[in-house]
């Protein structure tokens, strides 16, 4: 895919011409801590950057909290603070996360921002004014308690299609059909458990189908990953519908002008805040002195490259109305959307009660940020695929490749420059074709990196890194070292190691910012960049050696994950509940209509949330082996008022099915039902350790009751 003009790529001397690239993240909500799912995004991000940095061009890159809509607004509502100071903690934290995962961002700024009302609102006039924008009445869901209108996700009710109790307002997740709200049976407000009513309202609209034509070519024409574009084709051929962009009071965000009481819903502004934060860049660079124009890179004649970093799960608003609106107002629209898949770990998706769903803070409490970054990059590639991070894989690939291999070629060589040669590097290589070879490797690597083939990239210059072993292992400077008279070729042995080295280090650097600057100081060099790799050093005082990294030991990974699962006691969240670490756009797309407001991922919950855990006690009636299953027995359950349920619970290894049977356990009673493939499993029960145990209530107690 050809992004930009070929000679602008060109790296010979004399003929470079920098790139201006801009390059953004997509802004994490600021209602939640940040994961190992958003640091995947953040890494590819970095590394991305600081190669083009490495390679001498003008890449900037800009991020900031996007701060608006129902779930901050509620949040900030239980905790008894304003949004403004929810968000103003959230940014600090958050902030510190990327900086100590060594995430450079040349600004972090937030969507709650003068920058970003001006941008809104002068896009959003420029709609109006182009006749994009249409008004009509609406009827919604509202809680006459709290008297609010409710978002979809804050609606639960019986499936209109099948039936299974406690499903969103917007999909069902036992059979996946989507609906609207009113749709649903016995709905309940979830912020307040009343039945919601139907009420009307004045809502603002932006008419995609009006850019129908534009988006056709658009996401035609090497923007969009072509998996990408292929979803697109779904959504195209269900026709563009008209989005809905306003939200009644009471709301957290901007007042849409020329309303009383509306206000822009959360996803109008947030691209937007890509720009607020550049332009915040932009007054802060000139105040410094430096000529940064905003026009140049946002302007609709703009030369410069625009790219946003995204999961999967936003697509939809990057591909399609994020550049509708950028048309519509008149700027350029962007260069290409980098879209890419979910983290899972150990095969699965992250699982709060697996001490799987591990934030950003707990790994640098256990780990060093580099393994991350370097993990992610081996197993990233161009494609919208998830990334499976598994410790097993982790732990064995950071120990060969990094220690075993990279650190390895100058450990084995340092010393003997340092004790024989008074820390001097000899003033010819012993082998230059191989240095040649390495930074003629360099074309290649390059590309792969510039086309975020970062797995491909890194088994490139591990290869290297194998041959640069090799070489050591052929010259056995350890030899050498023991013969008289051979001084100069152990010198010269040690050297040329220590020079391949030092290009290994310039391929890692994007990847390893922090260990290279530590080889840096090592080799007494100023910060390496891409152009050092074909000139080698010689005749140069290096220091002594110190150890670059330490290996993973398995220990720490055990810790982190026993840390994660009490991340989770602390929040008192129920062993039982699975976190909705997916904001799934798929359902909502499906029925174009964009992603609902993502709830709480940081594992905190609050009591309000706990209050909707429906926990029973029950009587076993039956309990039997799964024919198929080997971890799983098949209970039916006596719960009083609410009848009998089926439940698979994976407790085999544990009990014998007869002696369960007349034992009273504790239900998770409205949990969505699950499809397995056994049967539907209709709740949850209990269970504590590894073994596991059953949790029991006292005898006494009446199935149906409720735990409390
Ligand atoms: N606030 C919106 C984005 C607005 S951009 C104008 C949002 N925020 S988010 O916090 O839910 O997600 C931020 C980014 O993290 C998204 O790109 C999302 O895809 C990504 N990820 C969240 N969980 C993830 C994983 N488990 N794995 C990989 N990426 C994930 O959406
Ligand atoms: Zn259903």
């Amino acid at each position: 895919m050809a992004y930009w003009p070929a000679f602008k790529r060109d790296q010979k001397p004399g003929l470079f011409m920098a790139r201006d690239i801009l390059v953004t993240s997509a802004l994490p909500y600021a209602n939640g801590s940040i994961h190992l799912g958003h640091m995947l995004e953040h890494i590819q991000t970095d590394i991305w950057v600081r190669f083009q940095k490495l390679r001498g061009h003008n890449c900037i890159a800009v991020c900031a909290d996007d701060a608006h809509g129902t779930p901050i607004m509620l949040k900030a509502r239980d905790q008894g603070i304003t949004p403004e100071a929810l968000i103003a903690g959230v940014a600090i934290e958050h902030q510190r996360d990327f900086s100590d995962f060594l995430v450079d961002y040349d600004n972090y700024h937030s969507t709650h921002s003068d920058e970003n009302r001006e941008l809104s609102e002068q896009i959003y006039i420029k709609l109006r004014e182009a006749g994009h924008i249409a008004s009509r009445t609406i009827s919604q869901a509202y809680d006459p308690e709290k008297q609010m209108f409710l978002p979809d996700r804050f609606i639960r009710g019986e499936c209109p299609n099948c039936g299974s109790a406690d499903q969103y307002g917007d999909a069902c997740e036992v059979c996946g059909s989507t609906y609207q709200p009113t749709d649903l049976k016995n709905a309940v407000s979830v912020l307040s458990g009343a039945t919601p009513v139907e009420r009307e309202s004045e809502h603002y609209f932006f008419q995609l189908a009006d850019f129908e034509a534009f988006l056709h070519d658009w996401t035609r024409s090497d923007h969009l990953q072509d998996t990408v574009t292929r979803k697109l084709d779904e959504w195209f051929t269900a026709g563009l519908k008209d989005w809905d962009i306003s939200r009644d009071a009471p709301y957290f965000g901007f007042k849409i002008p020329g309303t009383d009481d509306k206000y822009f819903y959360v996803w109008l502004d947030a691209p937007i805040g890509y720009m607020a934060s550049f332009a915040n860049l932009c007054a802060r660079r000139q105040k410094e002195g430096d000529n940064l124009d905003f026009d140049a890179f946002w302007g609709a004649d703009s030369s410069a490259e625009l790219y946003h970093f995204i999961g999967k799960d936003i697509v939809y608003f990057h591909a399609l109305f994020w550049p509708a609106m950028l048309e519509g107002a008149g700027f350029r629209t962007p260069t290409a959307i980098h879209a890419h898949g979910f983290v899972t770990v150990n095969g699965e998706k992250m699982s709060k009660s697996r001490g799987t769903f591990i934030k950003a803070r707990t790994w640098l409490n256990h780990m060093p940020a580099e393994f991350l970054r370097y993990y992610f990059a081996a197993k990233l590639s161009h494609r919208v695929e998830d990334l499976d991070l598994n410790f097993d894989d982790f732990l064995a690939r950071i120990n060969s490749d990094l220690v075993g291999k990279y650190v390895n070629i100058a450990s084995r060589c340092a010393n003997f420059i340092t004790k024989r040669f008074d820390g001097q590097l000899a003033a010819q290589l012993d082998r230059p074709e191989l240095f040649d070879r390495f930074a003629t490797a360099g074309d290649e690597i390059a590309e792969h990196f510039e086309q975020r083939r970062f797995g491909q990239a890194v088994r490139q210059i591990m290869n290297l890194a194998d041959e640069a072993n090799a070489y050591v292992a052929e010259r056995a400077p350890w030899q050498i070292a023991k013969e008289d008279g051979r001084d100069v070729e152990l010198q010269e042995v040690c050297s040329t190691a220590l020079n391949l080295f030092r290009q290994l280090t310039i391929y890692l650097k994007p990847i390893l910012p922090e260990t290279a600057g530590r080889a840096e100081a090592f080799l007494q060099v100023d910060p390496l960049t891409w152009a050092d790799l074909g000139t080698p050093v010689t005749d140069h005082a290096i220091a002594k050696f110190k150890p670059l990294l330490r290996r993973v030991e398995q220990p720490a990974i055990d810790k982190m994950i026993e840390a994660s699962k009490e991340d989770l006691a602390a929040a008192a969240a129920p062993a039982a509940a699975e976190p909705s670490t997916e904001n799934t756009n798929t359902a909502a797309a499906k029925q174009n209509t964009p992603k609902m407001e993502s709830a709480d991922d940081n594992g905190t919950i609050q009591i309000d949330d706990f209050a909707k855990i429906d926990l029973r006690v029950a009587r076993v009636v039956a309990a039997e082996h799964v024919e198929g299953a080997d971890k799983l027995l098949r209970l039916t359950l006596d719960v009083g008022e609410l009848g009998q349920r089926q439940v698979f619970a994976g407790i085999k290894s544990a009990y014998d099915p007869a002696a369960l049977e007349g034992r009273l356990v504790a239900l998770v009673a409205n949990l969505a039902p699950r499809k397995m493939r056994f049967g539907v499993s209709e709740g949850m029960v209990l269970a504590a350790g590894e073994s596991p145990h059953v949790l029991s209530p006292d005898d006494g107690t009446q199935p149906g009751e409720k735990i409390k």
